[in-house]
This record gives C-alpha cells, sequence and structure tokens, in this order.
C-alpha cells in the first residue's frame, strides 16, 4: 500500500500504477452512474479524489458512504486535467471498513473554533487541525534538530518538584489522591503520612535550575517539556499545561543568550517553510492572510534590540494610548508588549535589562545594583514568546538576592553548590512551544495550539 503523501510527492512515478489505498471518507458526490470521494488517509494534509462508476458491484452501497466512514480502494492513478488536482485514483475496488454514523458531528461546512475545542477529540480530523497538529510535529523536531546540531545535550528535567523555579507561586501541589489511605511500602509498615515525598511538592514551572546542573557538567543542554502554572488570567495566550523549550549555555552572557535565540527562531521559522509547505500555505491562505509576508520578513532582518529602561521612555510617550499607563518600575502588559513590536519595531524585538524587583532571584544583577540581565523576545501577534536571562553566578550576590525573596538556602542549597564548585557565568531562556506554534500559524488562541487544553475550568478529555 502507498500514502497518499508518496503519490502526491513522486506522483511520476504513480501515474497509471495500480494502487491501494486506505482512509476516510472526507467528502462524497454522487449521481446515478458515478460519484466522487475525497479520502484522507492520514499520512498527508491533502486528501485523494477517488472516482467510482456503476461497473463496481457494490456501486450503491458506496454511494451511501457517510462523512468519516472508512474505505479501502484498489485502483489506478489516472491523470485528471479537470479536478484540483493532476490526478484521482479511478476505482476497481471498493470495500468498505467502517461506515460511520450519520449524527457525525463534523459536517461539511465551517465550524467556529469554539465549538470545535468541545469535540476536541474530533477536531484533527478538520484542516485547520490538521495543519496545526501536523507543524507542532514538525517544529518539535527542528528544535530538537537545531539543538542537537549544536552538540547540545538534551536532558529530561523532573515533572515533580520541591521548588519554585520561578518563586511567582503559580504551582500546583502534589498530593495522594486519598489521604486517609496512603501508600505503604513492601512491608506495609511504613507510612508516608499525607505528602509521599516528607516535603511539599509540586509540578514544576520550569525545568531552569534543574537544567542548570547540567549545563555546569556538560556546558551547552536543553530541556524540552511540560510545565504547569496555575495562572488564573484567562487569557488566549496562557495555559495552566505547556510545553517549554529550556536551553543553558556555559561561558556565555545575556549577548550569547540573544544570539542564540534569534537563531533558533529563523531556523525553525525556516525549517517549517521548507518542511510543511502545504500546511503553512494554508494558514497563509485561511488564517492569516500576511502570515508568508511577515515570516519571510523576519527571515531577512535582525531582530531589534531595546533596555526596558529605552523601552520605558518610549511608551511613556504614548501613555494616553493603554490601560494600564507605563512608567520605571512596572512589569510590561501584554498592550505595552505589542505595541513596542507591532507599532514601534514592526518585528521581533528583545527587550533587556529589566528591574531587579519584577524578575526572578536567580538573574544576574547589573552593575547598576537596579536591573537584571534578563531579556524577553516579543514578536507581533503574540507578545512575549520567549523570557530569559544570564544567571547569577556570583555565590555572594546570589545569597544576599534569595534573602530579598525570602528563599531558604537549605531548600536550594544544590543550586548554590553550582556556584561553589566552578560555577561559570551562564545562561539560558524559556521558549514556549504554543506560543511559537501561534506565532507560525497565525492562530490566535493557545487552546486551538495544543491538543487537550487545560485551562481555569477547564480539563476535558
Ligand atoms: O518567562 P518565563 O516564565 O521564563 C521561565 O520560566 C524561565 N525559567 C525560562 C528560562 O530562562 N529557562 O516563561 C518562558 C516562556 C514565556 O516567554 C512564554 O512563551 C511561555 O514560556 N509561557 C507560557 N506559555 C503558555 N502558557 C503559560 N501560562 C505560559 N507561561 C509562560
Ligand atoms: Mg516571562
Amino acid at each position: 500500500a502507498v500514502t497518499v503523501k508518496q503519490i502526491f510527492r513522486e506522483t511520476e512515478t504513480f501515474l497509471n500504477q495500480k494502487l491501494e489505498i486506505s482512509g476516510w471518507v472526507r467528502t462524497i458526490r454522487t449521481s446515478k452512474a458515478f460519484g466522487f470521494i475525497e479520502i484522507n488517509d492520514g499520512s498527508f494534509f491533502e486528501n485523494i479524489q477517488v472516482v467510482f462508476d456503476e461497473s463496481l458491484d457494490n456501486f450503491l452501497e458506496i454511494g451511501k458512504q457517510t462523512i468519516s466512514s472508512a474505505l479501502r480502494v484498489q485502483g489506478t492513478l489516472v491523470p485528471s486535467p479537470g479536478a484540483k488536482q493532476p490526478f484521482e485514483l479511478k476505482a476497481e475496488h471498493v470495500e468498505i471498513l467502517a461506515l460511520a454514523g450519520g449524527d457525525y458531528p463534523l459536517q461539511k461546512k465551517r465550524h467556529s473554533f469554539e465549538y470545535l475545542r468541545t469535540i476536541a477529540h474530533l477536531r484533527p480530523r478538520t484542516n485547520t487541525f490538521a495543519a496545526v497538529f501536523r507543524v507542532r510535529s514538525v517544529v518539535a523536531y527542528a528544535i530538537h534538530k537545531f539543538f542537537q546540531e549544536k552538540g547540545f545535550v538534551y536532558v529530561h528535567t523532573p515533572i515533580i518538584t520541591g521548588s519554585d523555579a520561578e518563586g511567582a507561586g503559580e504551582m500546583f501541589k502534589v498530593t495522594v489522591l486519598d489521604p486517609a489511605n496512603p501508600p505503604r511500602n513492601d512491608a506495609g509498615t511504613v507510612n508516608y503520612g499525607e505528602d509521599f515525598f516528607g516535603k511539599e511538592t509540586s509540578l514544576t514551572v520550569s525545568g531552569q535550575l534543574n537544567v542548570e546542573t547540567y549545563c555546569m557538567a556538560f556546558r551547552n543542554v536543553y530541556t524540552f517539556g511540560p510545565t504547569f502554572r496555575a495562572e488564573n488570567s484567562n487569557t488566549a495566550r496562557h495555559a495552566a499545561e505547556f510545553w517549554m523549550i529550556e536551553p543553558e549555555i556555559a561561558f556565555a552572557e545575556l549577548a550569547d543568550n540573544m544570539k542564540l535565540a534569534e537563531e533558533m527562531m529563523k531556523y525553525i521559522i525556516r525549517y517549517a517553510l521548507d518542511n510543511a509547505p502545504e500546511e503553512m500555505a494554508f494558514f497563509n491562505k485561511f488564517v492569516d492572510k500576511t502570515l508568508f509576508e511577515r515570516l519571510e520578513n523576519i527571515l531577512n532582518s535582525d531582530f531589534g534590540h531595546i533596555t526596558y529602561t529605552e523601552a520605558v521612555k518610549l511608551l511613556e510617550k504614548v501613555n494616553t494610548e493603554f490601560e494600564y499607563p507605563v512608567h520605571w518600575g512596572i512589569d510590561l502588559q501584554t498592550e505595552h508588549e505589542r505595541y513596542l513590536t507591532e507599532k514601534i519595531f514592526k518585528k521581533p524585538v528583545f527587550v533587556s535589562d529589566y528591574p531587579k524587583d519584577i524578575k526572578a532571584f536567580y538573574m544576574r544583577l547589573n552593575d547598576d545594583n537596579k536591573t537584571v540581565a534578563a531579556m524577553d523576545l516579543l514578536v507581533p501577534g503574540v507578545g512575549e514568546i520567549i523570557g530569559g536571562s544570564q544567571r547569577e553566578e556570583r555565590l555572594e550576590v546570589l545569597e544576599n538576592r534569595m534573602k530579598e525573596f525570602g528563599l531558604k538556602e537549605e531548600d536550594y542549597y544544590w543550586y548554590l553548590d553550582l556556584r561553589r564548585y566552578g560555577g561559570v557565568k551562564h545562561a539560558g531562556y524559556g521558549l514556549g512551544f504554543e506560543r511559537v506554534i501561534m506565532y507560525l500559524s497565525g492562530m490566535s488562541n493557545i487552546r486551538d495550539v495544543i491538543s487537550f487544553p487545560r485551562t481555569a475550568n477547564m480539563c476535558e478529555f
């Protein structure tokens, strides 16, 4: 059997050959003597058109198939000048594998994304979601390829953690389901009590602190895994469970970090355009008509760079545009970030050197004692896509910062050890995987780029 993808990619090889394909009906039209079925076999974004006629002994039965019925078709691939594709499969034998119920929720009409979220188990069968999730897969591979080609070591950091990496207190606690009936060891005697681990634990908000330990051994490393945040904000860009890519580089400073991030972003965009051209063309046609122009523009220009302090000066001049006016010291809101990248720079822009009080404890203190060596990458349409920093490698400075944040040294002794035993300058960042898929597809809600979204009040499927 051959796949529809092979047929599209190597049409010359298969033309006028006998082939067999199996897949699901996407559309079906019949008349008295013949009919057309568009079949998707799951291998490719495009469907293949099958023509069948009354010479088949089960002609009438084939005509009764509905959307999502499963068929196996044997036939010859023939040229078809009239159709939107230059070829079609002329059926010689059609086997009905599964007839779909007539109440199938995805009938041939446009459904809203809101409705499709309520049937997240069926939505990958639609064109939009087929494109989104195929691109998601391609981009995941591109990210691994990018870092592996550079010799980075992929580290699996834990999901269950005993420390809050971001200090933002947005963690989900881990507990045993039935505290009255706790787990026991083999002897049946040890009672772990309410807390299995003997201490309070949570789901990780970031693998960074763990990956830093491997950075001090392997030099260049990355994680790529799920992270969890009890974000109360009900926005189109925040999920309670999302995937993050976190590289960490040793003997490196903030400028090296930004350079790596820019190179990675361009690599990913190029890779998606080259390796998922049909899906990307679909987005450009149906989701965001300026997508290709925007992406090409990025590939051909250097990202912008501005410090937080400079950005605040620029934004203060247009404070009347904002719901929340800007002044030095505030955390930039989405409206400010989008103004910077969409109105002022009109391209991706790094904002660096934020006030120390609004950033995490591990970021390297600058000489002004007021700002830290942090950087966010903002992109048009999405806003913040990357957050990163150079890390504080000086033991005493880090200890002081931890005191300011009210963090206990005994909880982070292993993190401090990295500074005691050959701690060198290092830096890293986190790329929100869903945000990058939004950016590449033009999809405007994070719920539509993750297979089964988890957000406040939503954990279906
Ligand atoms: O800026 P954040 O919080 O940075 C960190 O977690 C650092 N430890 C990363 C590092 O330096 N290794 O998160 C990084 C990125 C954000 O820029 C955003 O793209 C994404 O993760 N992100 C979210 N994506 C979806 N839903 C959420 N609730 C997100 N929170 C952060
Ligand atoms: Mg951030």
